[in-house]
């Protein structure tokens, strides 16, 4: 089995990002399973607070993230970059640096974005940070997807071309999880 979470960059209930990561269970393989971790109630970073008990909401994001396989981001652009809301939960998870639950963890990064750009400017700057996590975005083309308004009804995306292009986001994300776990057999 593979255990996928699931993180969206918007905590908005009605978010095109979240009706995206709703809609994949349908092309992921009967042993995945993709749980959506909200990020409502994660605070504002403070290293006043960070240590081995940080607050509950950090500790349950760095938990599921500490016992997926692998990640699966979906965020809006703000003002042409990561939204804070994003950026906040991956300082917290980061952290203790370079061994922190995200370091060697696979993750399909997508964006999303009712305007034309489909909010790539934002996928640069979440892959950044993320590789500064040592977390482990994968190489392929950028799923982000403009337009993304028209693209989902009742809050599901419906867009066949664009549930392909993440499907196949998907098949690379399962692939590199399962390269890994080979990898971490002990050779004969
Ligand atoms: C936006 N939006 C936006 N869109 C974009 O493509 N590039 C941008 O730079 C911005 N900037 C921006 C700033 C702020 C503060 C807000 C609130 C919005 C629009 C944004 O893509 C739109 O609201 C999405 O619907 C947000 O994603 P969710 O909440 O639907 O997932």
């Amino acid at each position: 089995p593979v255990r996928l979470v699931a993180i969206s960059g918007s905590i908005r209930r009605a978010s095109h990002c979240t009706a995206v990561l709703r809609s994949l269970h349908p092309l992921l393989p009967p042993t995945a399973t993709l749980e959506l971790f909200p990020l409502d109630e994660v605070p504002m970073y403070n290293a006043d607070l960070d240590g081995d008990t940080p607050p509950a909401p950090v500790a349950a994001l760095k938990a599921a993230i500490a016992s997926a396989d692998g990640l699966v981001i979906c965020s809006p652009e703000y003002n042409y970059g990561i939204p804070g809301v994003l950026k906040n939960a991956i300082d917290w998870a980061s952290r203790p640096g370079f061994a922190s639950p995200l370091k060697g963890k696979p993750a399909l990064v997508m964006t999303a974005s009712p305007g034309t750009a489909g909010g790539v400017r934002a996928q640069a700057q979440i892959r950044d940070a993320l590789a500064a996590t040592l977390a482990r975005s994968l190489v392929r083309q950028h799923i982000a997807i403009a337009g993304v308004a028209a693209r989902i009804q009742d809050g599901r995306l419906t867009d066949a071309p664009t549930l392909e292009f993440i499907q196949a986001g998907l098949v690379d994300l399962l692939d590199e999880i399962r390269g890994l776990r080979a990898a971490r057999q002990p050779q004969a």
